[in-house]
């Protein structure tokens, strides 16, 4: 850099001298003018390929990064979301990929300017050791300079971007809850979490940068205190008789230029550490076990049973399934019913293996859930949740979740979910759009579509975990209807609120505090008095 700034300066000179030359002739003017041109559009493709490249590289970077994020969120285990906060996930994802690529061009300053910085060294070794020594004394100072103050930048935009996190955090609730935040009036109290997130954020924020700020000037103070002690070595060399006026010029215009390199590095010190904050963000997620999947059965039919045997589960504190037993044996269809908190979506959870049970046995026809693909495994269920999962597409793209599936399947699976009568009074039919997590929808229009969803996938094994907010009597008839249908010729596994929905069932599974409780028919449980006629007695 500083050796072509010399060049080009000398090639002007050689210019200004050829132009204002009294014997200059018209046409040197005309081919100066037409080589400068020339010259530049020579370099254009050059320049182009450089900065695009360099760009380029950046964006490919990070796309990378954010794709090994994002497959690496898809694949942990579901207990992993139950502590982290999406926003900190969204803000990773986002601003410290981002911030880590960015650094890109810092890193490779990191590594070239000392590189220069060294070969100028050289040069000035080369025009006057003593004075180099000097030069030398000073750089013990500028490397603790640069540690400082990059471990304190790298601490304190560590905290920022938690406080980012926060606050991304508290933008997405912010959003996805307007209807509720509406309703209950608490606009002022989101800002005001906000505006807290928002507060935190710039103190931290206010420490890195002023670090950064200092760090400046500090290295230009370093660069002037080395200048001085130059000078005056030199005056005191000069006074000597060791040193000549152009010897001296020349150590010093070899010093001025060592500094530049200098400079770049603080500057690319305080980038780098940044994205180090980034970095280490990034790669606490990366370093997290993914879901296992050690099983080796990657083909199967399911032909006989599913067994629970003492089977005792905890989300970390308490046991909330307590040697809980059951069997459901192939086509048979099951009912859990029991208060709410008392297992009945944990025991849906452990079947898919979402989370992996302590102690006892699941078993799908006498073989552990282990021994099972994890994607074998969870084809056999078609799920219908508690809590509708719709994306922000169109109703077929919705049903279809990916899979290719034909026209007449798909209107099929409308028919059987009763979802065909809304469906075709949408303004644009099954192309229409339905909003952020099915918004557009009525409760019981997005949980027919889920239906259809479950129909489509044809699976052997229904579980079906009815919605806790309540439908209208008749949109609920409608999802009944719907369900009985998808599950016909299947094994059922429903959890039950409405205890009107299951009278028909085989078998009734009554959960308490994680135990069950009592088993029978519905009339068989309505002859004694036990828990499931309390329920039953409560819920009419
Ligand atoms: N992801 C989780 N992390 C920690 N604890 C959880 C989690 N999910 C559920 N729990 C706890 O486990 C217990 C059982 O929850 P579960 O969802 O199985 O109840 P449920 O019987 O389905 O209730 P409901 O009828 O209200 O749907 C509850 O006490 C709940 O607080
Ligand atoms: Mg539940």
């Amino acid at each position: 850099m500083a050796l072509t700034k010399a060049y080009i300066a000398y090639f002007i000179k050689n210019v200004i001298d050829g132009i204002f030359n009294a014997n200059a002739t018209f046409d040197y003017a005309i081919t100066l003018a037409a080589t400068i041109v020339g010259i530049t559009i020579l370099t254009y493709p050059f320049r182009y390929i450089h900065y695009f490249g360099l760009r380029m590289v950046v964006d490919k970077a990070l796309c990378d990064l954010r794709r090994d994020l994002y497959k690496k969120f898809q694949n942990l285990p579901s207990s992993y979301f139950s502590e982290a906060r999406q926003g900190k996930l969204l803000s990773i994802m986002v601003d410290d990929t981002k911030m880590f690529a960015m650094s890109f061009n810092s890193a490779i300053a990191i590594i070239r300017e000392p590189v220069t910085a060294l070969g100028l060294l050289g040069v000035m070794v080369y025009h006057d050791w003593k004075l180099t020594a000097i030069v030398f004394g000073i750089i013990p100072f500028f490397i603790i300079v640069f540690n400082v103050t990059g471990k304190r930048i790298k601490r304190y935009v560590k905290k920022s971007q938690e406080d980012q996190s926060v606050m991304t955090h508290h933008a997405s609730e912010g959003l996805s809850g307007q209807k509720i935040i509406k309703a209950f009036g608490l606009q002022k109290y989101m800002i005001q979490r906000f505006d807290q997130a928002q507060d935190q954020f710039l103190a931290n924020k206010k420490v890195s940068n002023s670090t950064e700020e200092h760090s400046h000037p500090l290295i230009e103070v370093l660069i002037s205190v080395a200048f001085a002690i130059v000078i005056i070595a030199s005056f005191m060399r000069a006074k000597e008789g060791e040193l000549s006026v152009g010897e001296f010029f020349s150590f010093v215009g070899a010093f001025g230029m060592f500094m530049d390199p200098i400079r770049r590095y603080s500057k690319a010190n305080a980038k780098l550490n940044q994205a180090k904050a980034s970095a280490d963000r990034i790669f606490k997620i990366m370093e997290v076990d993914e879901e296992e999947d050690p099983g080796s059965i990657d083909k199967f039919d399911f032909s006989e049973s599913i067994e629970f045997n003492n089977v005792t589960f905890s989300y970390g504190k308490g046991d909330v399934l307590k040697d809980f037993n059951l069997k459901i044996n192939k086509g048979e269809k099951v009912a859990l019913v029991g208060l709410s908190g008392s297992g009945k979506s944990t025991a849906l959870s452990l079947l898919l293996r979402l989370y992996d049970y302590g102690k006892g046995q699941i078993l799908i026809d006498g073989k552990e859930l282990k021994d099972y693909k994890l994607q074998t495994l969870r084809s056999l269920f078609a799920l219908v949740s508690q809590d509708v999962f719709l994306f922000n597409d169109t109703v077929k793209e919705n049903i279809k979740a990916g899979e290719n599936f034909t026209d007449e399947q798909i209107s099929t699976a409308f028919e059987v979910s009763y979802a065909d009568e809304f469906v075709h009074g949408l303004p644009e039919g099954i192309e229409t759009e339905i909003g952020d997590r099915g918004l557009k929808l009525s409760g019981g229009q997005a949980q027919r579509l889920t239906i259809a969803r479950a129909f489509l996938r044809d699976c052997p094994i229904l579980l079906f975990d009815e919605a806790t907010s309540a439908l209208d009597n008749e949109s609920e008839r409608i999802v009944q209807k719907a369900l009985e249908k998808v599950a016909a010729h299947k094994t059922v596994l429903a959890v039950a609120h409405r205890l009107s929905t299951i009278q028909n069932y085989d078998r009734i599974i009554v959960m308490k505090e994680g135990q069950k409780v009592q088993e029978g028919t519905h009339d068989e449980l309505m002859s004694s008095d036990g828990e499931y006629k309390k329920l039953y007695e409560l819920s009419q």
